[in-house]
């Protein structure tokens, strides 16, 4: 195994928690707290699941510019779009700070007031930042046949 393949490892560990994790409160746990209104079973999750999701979303940044490295997409090539790889890399940190605005929005403005009649504003946060994982995934597919 070569050190590469074993960052792509701990890649893809990391996108399966971060990924796996927000599909779960999207589809299991958001629906339940909608229709009984009750943000408390949001924040219990968050409060369990906060610190393995953001040691994750760690880990896929450490490992992911990692593996741009070894494929040659350095920090002063980023946000060019002009090779297929390098378009994908620099999308997925576009992504990235999407991601960090939207837990900044959470943490706060949304959770420190969360109340039954105002969890509509954290379910729009959940999905986008589901939707916004999944697209990181599907991203990150494209690369081993050279990006978009
Ligand atoms: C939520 C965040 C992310 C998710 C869910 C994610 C997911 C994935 C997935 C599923 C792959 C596919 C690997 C394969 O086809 O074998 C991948 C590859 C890759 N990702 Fe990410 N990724 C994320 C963030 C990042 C970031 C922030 C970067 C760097 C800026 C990055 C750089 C890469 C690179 C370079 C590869 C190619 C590895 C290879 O094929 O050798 N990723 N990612």
């Amino acid at each position: 195994m070569t050190l590469h393949h074993f960052v792509l490892i701990l890649h893809l560990l990391a996108a399966t928690i971060w990924v796996g994790g927000h599909l779960l409160l999207a589809i299991c746990y958001l629906p339940t707290a909608l229709k009984k209104k009750d943000p408390q079973i949001i924040l219990n999750f968050e409060k369990k699941y906060e610190k393995l999701g953001m040691s994750s979303l760690a880990l896929l940044i450490i490992t992911g510019i990692w593996m741009a490295y070894d494929f040659g997409v350095t920090a002063e090539t980023w946000f060019h779009f002009s090779s297929g790889f390098e378009k994908v890399v620099s999308i997925k940190l576009i992504l990235l700070f999407c991601t960090f605005f939207c837990a900044v929005c959470a943490q706060f403005f949304i959770i420190p007031n969360l109340k039954p009649n105002n969890i509509n504003k954290m379910a729009v946060i959940i999905l986008t930042v589901t939707s916004i994982g999944v697209t990181m995934l599907i991203l990150g597919s494209t690369l081993r046949y050279g990006g978009i």
